[in-house]
């Protein structure tokens, strides 16, 4: 079979290791395999990235909360990034983009012979919380309905399919834009995309999908009304806009980070952080805070920030991949990189740049420096325009500063070397050689004054009387 050739080469094939998978409890299946048109872009629609991480891992990550017994990204041919970024959840491969109910049958494997819900998501729809997908999945339980809907009441409903409803309130069949009459063009109530199946029956459902309709493609959405033509429930739960935002061109994508921001601030503010003006702080999915943490304006945190308590991040600082420990100030203006450590107490100042470089506690980088790739002892100082040459435009060197180290304001480190516990280095020095413990290192010209020489430029400037 073509598919399960491709399936191997993407290297994310985890089903028919040999253990048992339950056939009952939640299966999910996620949609990616669109090309993504609408977005003008090379990359796939679903990596785009949101509050730092890809789209698709939003989904992933709500997925990982209701702890499915079986589930699969269905993603398109060549979309190798995307397969790898979905791991350890193995992808199935849609050979040919024919809709949405086509992608399902891509991964009909997962929910062959299975009598549990079925939980079908699209990867473009990263803002869903896990409680509203129990919440659908609960609803299919209680109602015993072969298939349950997520709606929202959109203030403009756009493109988005129509919830066409029987007088019961019951779902009779949804239809998408494209097809809908003016009349159907004016329901309020949209289909999110989101979908529970009883697992019992959702192969057959959906086989017998036809793409009768303007695209001419296999319609998941038809699955509701191929299950009332077999007089089988259907039902709606609703959730709130803001939640379930389908993203389908970049605009969307602004308009949704801009709900996973404020959602993300408000996380850290209700955990204990403060922010003196929140909608000027960006954070990222992953970003750790401690409680009494203090966050200035403009700060950005890429991914992989862990911030423990007691910190101040001030005003305009970028972070990413790093870790300020308890009590230690940041900022303002400063540029933790990845591999960036600071510890307790520390404190990392302006126009201070920090690369793979272990700041230790009580440590201070008040000004101007660049630190790469090094390790900076206990209580050191960093003198303002301080330098660690750590890359000689073939490879990376570290520096080693001991503890209580004193570096004077305008020192370069040729790395690799290092310095001992308590060593005083000049301002203005390059040390290029090893520093003993307790030593005292200076390397700069010798200072030369001339008595007078500064009357006799002047005069010699300005055409005075002692001028040649
Ligand atoms: C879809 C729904 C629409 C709903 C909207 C909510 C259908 C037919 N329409 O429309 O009712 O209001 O979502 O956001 O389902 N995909 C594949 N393979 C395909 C086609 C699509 O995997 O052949 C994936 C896409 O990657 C995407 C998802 O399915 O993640 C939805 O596809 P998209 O084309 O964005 O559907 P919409 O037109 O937004
Ligand atoms: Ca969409």
């Amino acid at each position: 079979m073509a598919a399960s050739t491709r399936q191997d080469e993407m290297g994310q094939d985890e089903s028919g290791k040999g253990e048992a998978i339950p056939d009952t409890g939640l299966a999910c299946i996620v949609l990616a395999a669109g090309k993504g048109t609408r977005m003008k872009s090379r990359l796939p629609k679903v990596m785009h990235p949101l509050a730092g991480i890809p789209m698709i891992g939003h989904v992933l990550a709500s997925l990982s909360a209701l702890g499915a017994v079986r589930s699969a990204v269905v993603v398109g041919p060549g979309m190798q990034a995307l397969a790898n970024s979905c791991a350890p959840t193995p992808v199935r491969i849609q050979e040919e983009r024919n809709g949405t109910a086509g992608a399902v049958l891509a991964a009909a494997d997962i929910i062959e012979n299975f009598s549990g819900d079925v939980l079908v998501v699209y990867g473009d729809t990263p803002l869903v919380r896990p409680e509203t997908l129990r919440a659908m999945v609960h609803s299919r339980r209680e109602t015993g309905a072969a298939v349950v809907v997520l709606g929202m009441r959109p203030v403009d409903p756009g493109a988005y399919g129509r919830l066409i409803l029987d007088e019961a309130g019951g779902l009779q069949r949804i239809v998408e834009a494209a097809d809908a009459s003016a009349a159907e063009r004016a329901v309020e109530i949209c289909n999110a995309g989101l979908m529970v199946l009883d697992g019992s029956v959702a192969l057959e459902l959906l086989r017998a999908i036809r793409p009768d309709n303007a695209k001419a493609e296999l319609y998941l959405t038809d699955a509701v009304a191929v299950a009332r033509e077999r007089g089988m429930d259907c039902r709606v739960v609703e959730a709130p806009e803001d939640e379930v935002l389908g993203i389908n061109s970049r605009r969307e994508l602004a308009v949704a980070e801009a709900i996973l921001q404020r959602r993300l601030r408000d996380n850290a503010m209700d955990a204990g952080v403060t922010m003196t003006d929140p909608s000027t702080v960006y954070l990222a999915a992953d970003t750790r805070f401690g409680i009494d943490v203090t966050i200035g304006p403009g700060a950005v945190f890429g991914p992989g920030v862990t911030v423990e308590d007691d910190v101040v991040i001030n005003a305009y600082c970028h972070l990413e991949n790093c870790t300020v420990r308890t009590g230690a100030t940041v900022g303002p203006f400063a540029r933790l990189r990845p591999g960036a450590d600071v510890g307790p107490s520390a404190h990392v100042g302006n126009f201070v740049e920090l690369k793979n470089a272990r700041l230790g506690a009580g440590a201070k980088a008040n000004h101007l420096s660049y630190l790469g790739d090094a390790d900076i002892g206990a209580g050191t100082n960093i003198g303002a325009g301080t330098i660690t040459c750590n890359y000689d435009g073939v490879s990376k060197s570290r520096t080693s500063l001991g503890d209580g180290v004193f570096v004077g304001s305008n020192t370069a480190f040729v790395a690799p070397l290092s310095v001992g516990d308590g060593a005083v280095i000049g301002a203005g020095s390059v040390i290029t050689a090893d520093v003993p413990a307790n030593g005292l290192a200076s390397a700069r010209a010798g200072q030369k004054v001339t008595p007078d020489g500064g009357r006799r430029y002047w005069d010699k400037r300005r055409g005075g009387k002692n001028a040649k």
